[in-house]
């Protein structure tokens, strides 16, 4: 292929998308702190805005060990670029249909990050009153967006019914009945959908695989049709909707095509018989995590031999556009990962370096109750210096965090550049399920969050102080 990998760019079809979500990202937010411009030209053409820039790592056009000095560390920041062209793209990728995308807020729920999402149009995915009241926090109403999750309180629903929510997203019949008292006893009828599990292999890791049948979510296919029967007759529950949803991190669409396939036949029923108006396909978009900095480049996703080309947007909506288009309905989507998983780094300190006779530990300042993902799932991420030295040598260590637990492992004989105490380094593909996710373990305060976008970055979330970890305990007087 001839010419630079900017020119063919320049000249494809997703250009004049991109140019116009870089320019839209300038438009009027605070910005506290600046870095120079030049970067700024340049960063529309990629998949994702971390780079290195000479040999320091910048997210945007903001160096990011500039964060480290100034906020500490274990740090995230998130590119808000990054988020807008997830969006963008994904969005592209389904027209033709009439959307609606509800941003699964479990996968980061900053609430600068739902302002972000609510400014480029987007509704929510919320599991809980929580997330409901941090939705409101944040500007945003959920008139548009849905509530999910086998175990709603009734507090809950009241919040929710009270704030006038699209529709609940039910996943058993006590749960069905249990929405129809708290909508009587308001006066008010509850929209629903029935989340059905469509028994489909979504081939990814156990704890994120949810469509299959021994899993606890949704109701069988097989049975849906007498829960929507028992629904009806339900006085206060108005049937609005059908979901589903199989699993997260799928970089193949055949799982995606196999259960939309078969519940189509059963979603058209329900259009004919309960007047359903939308079908939402769940999220699950995967990322990438192995060669999560390389994939920021357009290169890398040419190189990629096709046949084994990860699952991209586009062709996720080419696969599944023709096969939802007939139904007529409203499609819910439901993505988190994808959203904003390449749009969020953990930033952490080294501590030391310990060489043993049989290993080398890298010992950084960020933990499991940071970052869970690789205790939990035996998650990858990759782990890269803020600081390229090209003249060191490599060397291959654990990369652990400072927790009393050998779970606290980022990396085991992981090969990176030789790295030394207080040098900072970064842990890509962090931005889902990586905040959220933290704990206080250890007592350790959950980490800062700031936001990039452009050459401005800001706080977003202060780190805990151990004050504030501490201020709703007592020692009862008994002890005293
Ligand atoms: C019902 C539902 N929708 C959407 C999501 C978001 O999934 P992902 O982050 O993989 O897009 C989840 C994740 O658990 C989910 O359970």
């Amino acid at each position: 292929m001839e010419g630079t990998v900017e020119d063919r760019l320049e000249n494809s079809p997703q250009h004049a998308l991109e140019k116009l979500s870089f320019d839209s990202f300038f438009q009027g937010e605070t910005r506290t702190f600046y870095a120079p411009q030049s970067f700024c030209s340049r960063t529309a053409f990629f998949m994702h805005h971390f780079r290195y820039t000479g040999n320091d790592l910048h997210c945007e056009s903001v160096n990011l060990a500039e964060v480290a000095r100034l906020y500490g560390t274990p740090t995230y920041v998130y590119s808000a670029a990054t988020m807008t062209d997830n969006y963008t793209r994904l969005a592209k990728s389904l027209s033709g249909l009439d959307l609606q995308i509800c941003y699964a807020m479990k996968a980061n729920s900053a609430l600068a990050i739902l302002r972000h999402f609510a400014n480029l149009g987007a509704a929510f995915d919320l599991v809980s009153g929580g997330e409901l009241r941090r939705v409101l926090a944040a500007g945003a109403n959920v008139k548009r967006s849905v509530f999910a999750g086998v175990g709603k309180t009734s507090e809950e629903i009241e919040l929710a019914l009270q704030n006038g929510i699209f529709a609940f997203h039910v996943e058993s019949e006590p749960e069905m009945a249990r929405i129809n008292h708290v909508a009587g006893r308001l006066g008010v009828k509850a929209p629903i959908a029935i989340r059905i599990n469509p028994d489909v292999d979504a081939h990814t890791h156990a704890k994120i695989t949810t469509g299959k049948s021994d899993n606890k979510f949704g109701i069988p296919l097989k049975v849906a049709g007498a829960a929507y029967e028992a629904a009806a007759k339900y006085p206060n529950l108005r049937i609005k909707g059908v979901q589903m949803h199989i699993g997260s991190q799928l970089t193949d669409i055949a799982p995606f095509v196999e259960a939309v396939k078969k519940v189509t036949p059963f979603v058209a029923e329900l259009k004919a018989k309960h007047g359903i108006d939308y079908f939402s396909i769940g999220g699950g978009i995967g990322i990438i995590y192995r060669d999560a900095l390389a994939s920021g480049s357009a290169e890398w996703w040419d190189a990629q031999p096709a046949g084994q080309r990860p699952l991209t947007p586009e062709a996720y909506g080419a696969a599944l556009v023709p096969l939802l288009q007939p139904l007529g309905l409203k499609i819910l989507l439901e993505p988190g990962r994808f959203l904003v998983g390449n749009a969020g780094v953990l930033l952490s300190r080294v501590e030391f370096v310990k060489r043993g006779s049989a290993k080398n530990f890298v010992i950084i300042d960020a933990a499991m109750n940071d970052l869970v993902r690789p205790a939990m799932y035996d998650a990858f991420h990759e782990i890269v210096p803020l600081h390229r030295d090209t003249s060191r040598p490599a060397m291959v260590a654990d990369i652990v965090g400072p927790v009393c637990e050998s779970g606290d492992c980022f990396a085991k004989e992981r090969s990176l550049q030789q790295v030394g105490e207080g040098e900072y380094v970064a842990l890509l593909s962090a931005g889902a399920y990586g905040y959220t996710m933290a704990s206080r373990y250890n007592t350790r305060g959950m980490a800062a969050e700031v936001l990039v976008k452009g050459s401005a970055f800001e706080l977003v979330h202060e780190r805990e102080s151990f004050e504030t970890m501490i201020a709703g305990e007592r020692v009862p007087a008994f002890l005293k």
